[in-house]
């Protein structure tokens, strides 16, 4: 008897030797888990941590479908952080920046926050004087949404819903709005949408990570190479509103045909990046719109971190974080630097709402939005 108690007890404690050791080795199971991150307007905010097999993990939360952390393996297989983020949800329920956020119901910009459908004129909230940004007053990114957790094939997935209301920031029409994140074994953050409308009304949604492959200690992202399949991009007028024209990247900074770092000629002289403070423009990606195909590979390389970026959409916007000034706070204490991140926002071109050769992001009762990115993560 007594014989059997001390095996036991050897047995177990081997056992969790074990799981301890193999917990720390891999981090932890692949799968999906969830925990309290606060509360907002009464309701409690949820943050789901997501794990495929080779130990990268996604941190999200149903307020804004807000990619809180994202860490992906080095060349060493260190994991880090390749995104900015807050300590907690205080941080991004203050947050200006669109931090890890879904933009939304129009995500970018249109002029004076003024469009019309079918004869009918709409004025949208205006919050980036003169015009509309990402959604206006309070976006997509500052609304709680209904979640759903799967892991269909054993890759961890989280479903967010939304419905929009009719006249919510001035758009028309009730929106229902589902979100899909899935994190595969091909280490990528898939995000998947869709759309249903029961009026004409605007869609185009985008995600506004700010990715900095060099982790958590990285201060700058000037020395990321960039290179991007895209041989256009749209110039803007003094607020941030396309000209209307396409013009070639070919003779131009803005040519990152070929790779190159993203700082090589942000301080060029050039008008469109003093209209931007540096990038802060759309690119017009090549191929069929509708199929997902290749629109940027960026790469880090102290870390050797490589940043696949794939899209079924027509424009990315390619910001390098120059309105980040020092003055917020990130976790662990850190100041948001200035160009200490990227965000690469899939998207339909900017105030394509008011440009009738821009690709439409029109969408009617009886038609489905749908659109996919996905971005895939390796080391080099
Ligand atoms: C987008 C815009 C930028 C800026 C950021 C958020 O990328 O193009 O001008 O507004 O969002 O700060």
């Amino acid at each position: 008897m007594k014989k059997v108690t001390i095996f036991n007890t050897i047995h177990f404690v081997f056992t969790a030797l074990v799981l301890a050791m193999a917990t720390t080795a891999f981090g932890s199971e692949p799968g999906i888990t969830s925990a309290p991150y606060g509360e907002f307007e009464g309701q409690p905010v949820t943050r789901f941590t997501l794990t495929n097999e080779h130990g990268m993990v996604a941190e999200i939360i149903d307020y804004g479908g807000i990619v809180v952390s994202l860490k992906t393996p080095d060349r060493d297989g260190n994991m880090d952080d390749v995104v900015l983020g807050y300590d907690d949800f205080s941080g991004y329920e203050n947050d200006k920046s669109y931090m890890g956020a879904v933009a939304g119901r129009y995500a970018n910009r249109i002029a004076k926050g003024k469009f019309s459908i079918d004869g009918q004129r709409f004025q949208l909230a205006t919050n980036n004087s003169p015009n509309h940004l990402h959604g206006g007053v309070r976006g997509f990114d500052k609304r709680l949404w209904k979640s759903t957790v799967a892991t269909p094939n054993e890759h961890p997935q989280l479903k967010l819903e939304y419905l929009s209301a009719d006249g919510e920031e001035g758009y028309p029409g009730n929106l229902q709005v589902t979100m899909t994140y899935t994190l595969t074994e091909k280490n990528e953050l898939k995000i998947e949408y869709r759309a249903t409308t029961d009026k004409p009304t605007l869609c185009n949604l985008t995600h506004h990570s700010y990715w900095n492959l060099g982790g958590s200690a990285s201060k700058s992202i000037l020395d990321h190479q960039l290179q991007f399949y895209c041989d256009k991009f749209t110039p803007v007028d003094e607020t941030s509103i396309p000209t209307g024209e396409l013009q070639a990247v070919k003779g131009t900074p803005f040519d990152f045909t070929a790779a190159k770092s993203i700082g090589q000629h942000i301080e060029a002289d050039d008008p469109q990046l003093k209209l931007g403070r540096g990038y802060d423009h759309n690119f017009v990606i090549t191929g069929e719109a509708g199929t997902l195909r290749a629109v940027a590979r960026v790469s880090e390389e102290k870390t050797g971190r490589v940043m696949e970026l794939l899209t079924t959409d027509v424009g990315v916007q390619f910001y390098t974080g120059n309105f980040l000034d020092g003055t917020v706070t990130g976790r662990n204490g850190q100041p948001f630097a200035h160009r200490s991140a990227i965000c690469l926002e899939c998207q339909r071109f900017p105030d394509s709402p008011n440009r009738a050769d821009f690709p439409s992001a029109v969408l009617r009762p009886g038609e489905v939005y749908e659109k996919t990115t996905v971005y895939r993560f390796s080391a080099q």
